[in-house]
């Protein structure tokens, strides 16, 4: 076998441009009166999600936009968080709603993010962003698959004929992503798998991309892998570590070492998608306060 090793994505190097991009639009915005802002939502006090919610309102802050940061406690009914929903609705200084999934389990996750105003949705969660996302309408696309849909297009490859293999079947990453790949614009011929699937690497072996967005630590293998293939790493995994410093590490879903001796692109973990999620959520707030401003002129 080749000892050649796979060349690193640099998904931060690709999302500070389109942190940049959202910067000066976010700039126009403001020197016109209106300062993007996202209303950010968190329920209860899950290590993980404090963390990109934390990382979210950094990157706002840096590109020269507001958040609103609503922190309610893990037992908030979900009458009250409907409420505060339908309050940021009607607030024209609020662009963007964004809830940090999950919630907790007593809440329904599909009635919270059905009361979001579809114009505000920059997750892209709503039904009617899926709806317009599945159609080729314009709408909000969901920030992890549209960051992955743009470092698949700075790659020197493309996408059109090409077998796109995605595991996992999440709403926020496999389902969306493997529309969005299917589309004409992009033209790959895709699998999904998940995990009701025999024999996950029969599948995963024919990848021209690979997708890994399972949720479980090192799950692809070398072996699951073609040489030369495109592998993207979606995974953000805590695997226990007593030698760091916080008492875990990220692992992402695929045996990063390994696999870099096989694959011909890889995307790390952490640096790879987890930045671009960060860069196009900015991207999606900028163009809804673009949209809200121009509908109200
Ligand atoms: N939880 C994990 N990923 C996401 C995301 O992209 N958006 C929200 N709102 N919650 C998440």
């Amino acid at each position: 076998m080749s000892a050649t090793m796979a060349t690193i994505i640099d998904g931060k190097a690709a999302a500070a441009k389109i942190r940049e991009e959202a910067r000066l639009r976010a700039g126009l915005l403001s020197g016109a009166g209106v300062r993007p802002c996202l209303a950010v939502i968190i329920a209860g006090e899950d290590p993980a999600s404090l963390s990109y919610v934390a990382a979210k309102e950094k990157a706002l802050a840096e590109a020269g936009m507001e958040s609103l940061d609503i922190r309610l406690p893990a037992d908030v009914g979900e009458s009250r968080l409907l409420e505060t929903i339908a309050g940021l609705n009607a607030d024209e200084k609020v662009h963007g709603i964004l809830v940090q999934l999950p919630l907790p389990s007593h809440v329904g996750e599909d009635r919270v993010i059905t009361a979001i105003d579809p114009a505000k949705d920059v997750d892209g969660f709503h039904p009617v962003s899926v709806g317009n996302m599945v159609l080729g309408r314009p709408g909000f696309l969901p920030c992890t698959p549209n960051g992955i849909l743009a470092l698949l297009g700075g790659l020197p490859v493309s996408l059109s004929g090409a077998h796109a293999v995605v595991v996992g079947r999440s709403n926020i990453v496999g389902k969306p992503l493997a529309n969005l790949l299917v589309r004409r614009e992009s033209n790959a011929t895709v699998t999904i798998c998940h995990t009701g699937t025999v024999d996950l690497a029969s599948h995963t072996l024919r990848a021209d991309i690979l997708i890994a967005a399972a949720g479980k630590a090192g799950l692809i293998k070398a072996d699951m892998v073609r040489p030369g293939a495109i592998v993207i790493d979606v995974g953000v995994n805590r695997v226990a570590d007593p030698s760091a410093a916080k008492g875990y590490r990220l692992c992402g879903d695929v045996d990063f070492p390994e696999v870099a001796k096989k694959a011909g692109h890889l995307t790390p973990v952490p640096g790879g998608v987890g930045p671009m999620t960060i860069a196009m959520l900015l991207r999606n707030v900028v163009q809804a306060a673009e949209r809200q401003a121009a509908f109200r002129s």
